[in-house]
């Protein structure tokens, strides 16, 4: 019934959270929180950003995401305390660059395809960083389109970004299946009127506001299940 499988990128089919480790190796003891508060801090920026001018020309305060992921990184580290020295930075953006994907990122999209059905990519990435992060881990092959929010200028959680999706494929909202592994892009996918899958991989609860995604598992192949 599916005609376009879009995912989202960054934590479901890159592993963000993989920063965690040269993280780690440049702060002892703090990888874990850096990472963590990063990722909030980033889509913090984000939500910033769209929220205090979400004018449908985009927003007059816009910066690509790769600039937010800078300064969302500089000041993590100005926030715990952390000296981040311009190699340091420049260590942990050229591995933010190249993102490791997921085990199953490629091999789900490779049977996707197989199938017949579309597939894209809907990010608040920027072009260029998802450019290079797909083409290292050797999706490209197997994406039909890379849809960046850079075109309207919102971000997701805009509708604006959602609609994307309809400007760039012949399909219904209906034949939709939206994936995402971050719970809010899941919710708010949902609320725009894509069926939704959510990638839950640590068990977390879903959101208390909103309805439930449609399909929920616990790995991004579990996606084929529904689809295959
Ligand atoms: C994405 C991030 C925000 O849109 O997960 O790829």
């Amino acid at each position: 019934m599916y005609k376009l499988i879009a995912f989202d990128a960054y934590g479901t089919l890159f592993d963000v959270y993989s920063m965690g480790q040269l993280a780690e190796e440049l702060f002892p003891d703090h990888g874990q929180a850096l990472s963590l508060m990063w990722r909030d801090r980033q889509i913090e920026y984000t939500r910033l950003v769209t929220m205090s001018d979400p004018s449908p020309n985009g927003s007059k305060h816009y910066l690509p995401f790769w600039e937010l992921t800078i300064r969302s990184l500089r000041y993590v580290c100005k926030r715990l305390g952390l000296d981040l020295t311009a190699s340091n930075e420049k260590r942990l953006m050229d591995q933010y660059a190249k993102l490791t994907g997921f085990s199953d990122s490629l091999e789900v999209l490779k049977t996707i395809k197989s199938k017949g059905l579309s597939t894209a990519i809907l990010s608040n990435g920027s072009r260029e960083m998802l450019a290079t992060v797909v083409e290292a881990n050797g999706l490209k092959p197997y994406l039909d389109k890379v849809i960046t929010v850079e075109d309207v200028r919102l971000f997701k959680t805009a509708p604006q970004a959602y609609e994307l999706l309809l400007k760039n494929f012949s399909v219904s909202k209906e034949e939709i299946l939206f994936v995402s592994s971050n719970a809010w892009d899941a919710l708010s996918a949902r609320w725009y009127g894509f069926d939704v899958f959510w990638v839950n991989r640590q068990g977390h609860p879903f959101e208390e506001i909103g309805e439930k995604p449609n399909y929920e598992g616990n790995s991004l192949s579990k996606v084929l299940e529904i689809i295959c």
